[in-house]
């Protein structure tokens, strides 16, 4: 893993001159240069947008100047990708020692966090397997200068190392990040932030009655997990939020094998469960008042002798019955008993579930915004609230439209395409028909009456993120991990 997992912190732009780093990094706002910067600016055709930077050589440093557009638009997320220009530059120029002045006056905390975060996600780089010069990490510290507010640039900094440790979860290969590694992941989180954490085996769960993820896990030798982590930080009284995450450690489709190309891809179908892992990772470091159990069930979904057929019905934990018309369909399938636990054994202010469920979304929405799902507007219009925050970009589907005071699910339609002739339901929809709603009507079944529920189809956010400076291109993003803490308000 290679990721500055902390900054460093210089009260005045004054101290500057002692200190002896590779590269300064100074902000400017396309409208507000000197008359020599601008010069300097336009001599390499740039305008001072996010993303224009120019250079000069000033004492042994070279002093960077980084664009952060107009003056009078500014926003978080521009604060997030002028940082990520900033180390990405560092990085490609093998710098180890970095100053970069903080941009932010009077908007303040949440633009310093903002900045701070952009730091920290932009370093990151998945090295871990390359032996030669390309694994070499050369960049040790970066010290944010004239930080506005240092608590909320260092909880900045929290948020996206824990982001940065879910996204080696993720680009780690099926061999490396097993279920039995993301449930010892599970327990350090624990260990360090007053966690309860269980784990039930093969054995234990299926005993229980989760014939439905037991049908999954039932073509992989490599031992299957089901995570619960539980964080009581807040009141005895106070309900908590219920997170669950798919934690698909390989996707091979099983029986209902995959195309070979880009199969490698699948390794990233635990996506889900590192959205929930990298919430309760900050959690643990922010110990915030409030309560919050997270939920994975984890398995790979392979074929052979023993595995798991189209034609076969499982018993989920709630009771229902399901027809596998896909093997591929699998993440509904381990997330129904997961949904029907939490629903059962918690009673959950509200409840969230993070999936690498469909590649309709992809096609849908593209590498650019979630697909959220839900049965409660209110939560909707919170998700959506935490998006814009975060600059992680949500759109809602159809599935269930409540009205203000009456939560009647007047769009029933989606949900009789799931409804089988042979069981309770199916776990495919209509042919060719909106195969991301589908995946939705299905885990509805599994959510308790009277939850607010919200499904996140995160397939096309979750890797191969494209434009963002502080995301690298064929990576795990980690995406979502900030929209959620920023709705608990951790
Ligand atoms: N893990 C896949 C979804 C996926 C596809 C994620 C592409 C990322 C990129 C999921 O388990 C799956 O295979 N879904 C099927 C569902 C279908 C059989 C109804 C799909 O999307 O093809
Ligand atoms: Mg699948
Ligand atoms: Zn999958």
């Amino acid at each position: 893993m290679a990721h500055i997992k902390k900054l460093n912190f210089l009260k005045n732009h004054k101290d500057l001159v002692d200190e002896n780093y590779g590269m300064v990094a100074v902000p400017t706002f396309s409208d507000k240069m000197d008359k020599d910067l601008a010069e300097l600016f336009k001599s390499q055709n740039k305008t001072g947008k996010v993303g224009d930077l120019v250079f000069e050589i000033d004492n042994n440093s070279r002093i960077v100047y980084y664009g952060l557009g107009n003056s009078s638009d500014k926003t978080a997320e521009n604060f997030r990708r002028a940082a990520g220009e900033v180390v990405g530059y560092a990085l490609q120029h093998k710098y180890s020692d970095i100053a970069v002045e903080c941009p932010v006056s009077d908007e303040g905390e949440y633009f310093c966090q903002a900045f701070a975060e952009g730091l920290i996600l932009s370093s990151y780089r998945f090295l871990d397997y390359f032996t030669d010069e390309r694994g070499e990490y050369h960049l040790k510290s970066i010290t944010m200068v004239d930080a506005c507010n240092q608590d909320a640039a260092k909880k900045g900094a929290i948020i996206a190392s824990a982001v940065c440790d879910s996204r080696d979860l993720g680009n780690h290969p099926g061999n490396v990040t097993t279920p039995t590694r993301l449930a010892n992941f599970a327990k350090e989180v624990g260990k360090k932030g007053n966690m309860k954490v269980t784990v039930f085996d093969r054995e234990e769960f299926t005993k229980m009655g989760m014939g439905s993820f037991a049908g999954v896990a039932q073509g992989t030798n490599e031992p299957p997990k089901f995570i619960i982590m539980e964080y009581f930080g807040g009141k005895k009284s106070e309900k908590p939020v219920l997170l669950v995450g798919k934690g698909l450690t390989f996707d091979t489709g099983g029986v209902s094998l995959k195309p070979g190309l880009n199969m490698d891809q699948m390794k990233f179908d635990m996506c889900g469960s590192a959205v929930v892992f990298g919430v309760m990772n900050a959690i643990a470091e922010l110990q915030p008042k409030m309560n919050v159990v997270a939920i994975v069930p984890s398995t790979h979904n392979m074929l052979g002798g023993s595995a798991y057929k189209p034609g076969d019905i499982l018993t989920a934990y709630n009771g229902k019955t399901i027809e596998v018309l896909n093997t591929d369909a699998e993440g509904r399938l381990i997330l129904a008993d997961a949904l029907a636990y939490a629903s059962k054994h918690y009673d959950p202010e509200y409840m969230l579930d993070f999936a690498t469920l469909t590649g309709a979304v992809v096609i849908t929405l593209g590498h650019i915004a979630t697909g959220i799902m839900s049965n409660n507007e209110t939560l909707v219009e919170n998700i959506k609230v935490s998006s814009d925050n975060t600059g992680e970009h949500v759109w809602q589907l159809p599935l269930w439209l409540s009205l203000i005071h009456i939560s009647e699910p007047l769009w029933d339609e989606y949900c009789d395409q799931v409804k089988s002739e042979v069981a309770d339901v199916k776990n495919l929809g209509s042919p060719g028909q909106a195969g991301t709603i589908a995946g939705g009507a299905f885990l509805k079944a599994f959510v308790g009456k009277d939850i607010p529920w919200a499904h996140f189809d995160v397939a096309g956010t979750s890797y191969h993120v494209e434009n963002r400076s502080y995301i690298q291109k064929n990576s795990a993003s980690g995406q979502v991990i900030r929209l959620v803490l920023d709705m608990l308000g951790a």
